[in-house]
């Protein structure tokens, strides 16, 4: 029998299936291959990272898998069914928190879930909604702020909201796209054990795209080493570190194995592209 979903976030996580995945973009006479041959599969509620340079088709990636951007070759699924579109199933989050600006905090985190409910049962008032929001601004440690609108928020406090926003639609998939690139290092520890925190308690599956070696091998279960020409899917690492973790473990001897191997790997991929 499946695991009920939380009432403070996502359902049980999604497995994930990337199979011989390619795009090529055409932009006037001229053809990138953004992505070739790229093969994943990930275990439902696993946290796996997809690391690699800039230009990598790491972002081109996420995007197939979210249902935004059509795949030339190749296919996807989620929770076993193949992705043809975009679905509230999969949340994404970006380096920019997507906050409406005219909403306050709770209205944006009620959006998604309004919009949902709204096209089912053509109600306003929804009590259960509300506690709900309220439960997930708690959890996100905003519960004071669910008036304040985005711009009288503090940067990780935006992520934390765009977070809320994310898990309101209880997503079996998140997909975060180089989410906490743009925050100081103090700001980006803590969003790293927030997440962990998050994960920790709802295992929704969770795919990573960073560039930050580090920031892989302290948040992933595994990291799939990107690059190459064509780009792809290199090797794909193990991460033997136990869990919870924090910022202390980037100073153990199997982060740094894991650090020195990874660091080997996108050296030879960068040799051949
Ligand atoms: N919409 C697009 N049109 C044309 N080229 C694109 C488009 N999106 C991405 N690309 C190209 O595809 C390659 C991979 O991009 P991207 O997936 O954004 O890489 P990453 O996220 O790893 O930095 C890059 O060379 C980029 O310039
Ligand atoms: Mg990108």
């Amino acid at each position: 029998m499946a695991a009920p979903a939380n009432r403070t976030g996502a359902g049980p996580g999604a497995a994930v299936v990337i199979d011989s995945v390619g795009k090529t973009f055409r932009r006037g006479g001229r053809r990138t291959v953004a992505l070739a041959g790229a093969s994943l599969r990930v275990r439902a509620g696993e946290l796996v990272c997809l690391l690699g340079p800039s230009g990598c088709g790491k972002s081109t990636l996420l995007r197939i898998i979210a249902g935004a951007l059509p795949a030339d070759e190749g296919t996807v699924t989620v929770g076993g069914r193949p992705v043809s579109g975009p679905s509230p199933d999969r949340g994404m989050l970006f380096q920019t928190p997507m906050l409406f600006p005219w909403l306050s905090t709770r209205n944006n985190i009620m959006f998604g879930p309004k919009a949902q409910r709204a096209a089912r049962l053509h109600e306003r008032d929804d009590p259960e909604l509300d506690t709900e929001t309220a439960a997930l601004l708690d959890r996100v440690g905003l519960a004071g702020f669910g008036d304040a609108f985005p711009h009288e928020l503090s940067g990780g406090m935006k992520h934390r909201a765009a977070f809320a926003r994310a898990l309101a639609s209880r997503p079996s998939l998140l997909l975060m796209d180089e989410p906490f690139g743009a925050l100081d290092a103090i700001t980006r520890e803590r969003m790293h054990e927030f997440l962990l925190d998050i994960w920790d308690q709802h295992r929704t599956t969770i795919i990573f795209v960073t560039h930050d070696i580090e920031e892989a091998i302290l948040l992933g279960d595994r990291v799939a080493v990107m690059g190459g020409s064509p780009p792809g899917i290199g090797e794909i690492i193990d991460i033997p570190l136990g869990r919870p973790r924090d910022a202390l473990d980037v100073d153990t001897e199997l982060f740094l194995n894991a650090r020195r191997r990874i660091r080997a790997l996108l050296q030879q991929t960068q040799l051949r592209s």
